[in-house]
């Protein structure tokens, strides 16, 4: 850059977008690259929308998103107090990387992991240091509590991880917050948790309820089909809250967003509904690759990782040509989404040419 900047800027990885489905002559193409959710937005939520936010766009929105948060604190079992509103999660994420690291301060988390963290930590001045996950692409809890040290100032936890699907196991999340000092704040991330089916899950809430330095990542954009609008929760001891909204972009969670989260709410059982569905598709696709004889992590979010190494980008190809667009990480894997019906039958039927292929 020519001009004078702060050099961490740097050293900060540009986020790489999942790429849109691609256009592929005679056929239809799909998206399978971010982790959406397939299903268009709900009609009520629609409605709410159309009725209640867009009559008011020439008026800011309620900054602290007051309605939003007393709902989910009467949903979750905490006080509002304990509860912040975000751009999405990754705003919520932003929010306490701000608060709590600066120069000279780590931040340690698993590797490969959210590909926002590396950005959060050096945009903020501070220090990443990553503990690569386990062969089988779990967390290493163990590296995890030996990364902490005095300049530690958080630990992030991705449950399930993206892009590797996996799950954390309980004694694991409580073997890690028995290690981490209570100064030390953990935070879990489980933008994921509405698709975890892991019985021998952690759930961070219940870390919350006995732990005095856990904060909680939540987000209406996977099990809630709100990407597109942007908002997302924290939940964190009350200190915690009072400082994360100190660093919060002012007005950055729009009226359109506090709307479509409270419908959303209101129709929790038909969202539940679709994540079953989900979940279903992501069982029938598994069970066809395991018998197609590929091996990779039994996946609980709503996407699977293919750990294809030096094969990667040779696979991604063969996606591609298929009208399928999935997140690629060279040298390493593929991470795909569970999207609609027809789009996972074509990955079933990718992977299958692959297997035939040597792959
Ligand atoms: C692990 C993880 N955390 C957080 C997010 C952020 O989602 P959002 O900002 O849309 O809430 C994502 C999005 O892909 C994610 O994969």
């Amino acid at each position: 850059m020519s001009f004078k900047h702060r050099s961490i800027i740097d050293t900060i990885p540009s986020y790489k977008q999942g790429k849109p489905a691609p256009k592929v002559e005679g056929q239809r193409s799909f998206k399978v690259s971010s982790n959406e959710n397939a299903f268009d937005p709900l009609p009520s939520v629609v409605k709410a929308i159309e009725s209640h936010a867009l009559p008011h766009l020439n008026r800011y929105p309620d900054m602290r998103g007051w309605a939003v948060v007393e709902r989910l604190g009467e949903e979750i079992g905490v006080k509002p107090e304990n509860i912040v509103l975000g751009c999405g999660s990754t705003e919520v994420i932003t929010q306490l990387v701000q608060l709590v690291a600066g120069p000279g301060d780590e931040v340690v988390y698993p590797w490969r992991s959210f590909e926002a963290y590396p950005i959060i930590v050096a945009g903020a001045g501070a220090t990443s240091v990553q503990v690569p996950n386990l062969p089988d692409g779990s967390h290493d809890i163990d590296g995890l509590i030996d990364a902490v040290n005095e300049k530690t100032r958080l630990v992030i936890v991705n449950n399930p991880n993206n892009p590797t699907s996996t799950s954390v196991a309980a004694e694991d999340a409580r073997r890690l917050m028995e290690a981490v000092p209570s100064d030390v704040l953990v935070l879990f991330d489980e933008a994921y948790f509405q698709f975890n089916t892991d019985p021998n899950t952690s759930v961070a809430m219940d870390l919350f309820r006995e732990f005095p330095n856990v904060v909680v990542a939540h987000t209406f954009s996977k099990a809630y089909g709100l990407a597109g609008l942007r908002i997302g929760y924290g939940i964190a001891p009350e200190d915690v809250i009072d400082g994360m909204r100190k660093v919060a972009l002012p007005f950055g969670v729009t009226d359109v967003a506090q709307t479509a989260a409270l419908a959303s709410l209101d129709a929790y059982d038909e969202l539940t509904d679709r994540v079953k569905s989900i979940i279903s598709e992501r069982n029938r696709v598994v069970a066809a690759l395991k018998k197609q004889g590929w091996d990779f992590p039994e996946p609980y979010a709503n996407f699977f990782w293919l750990p294809l190494g030096e094969k990667t980008d040779a696979a991604a190809a063969q996606f591609l040509a298929a009208g399928l667009s999935t997140r690629v990480f060279s040298g390493e894997g593929i991470r795909i989404s569970i999207g609609e019906a027809e789009a996972n039958d074509l990955v079933i039927d990718v992977c299958s040419k692959l297997k035939a292929a040597g792959f």
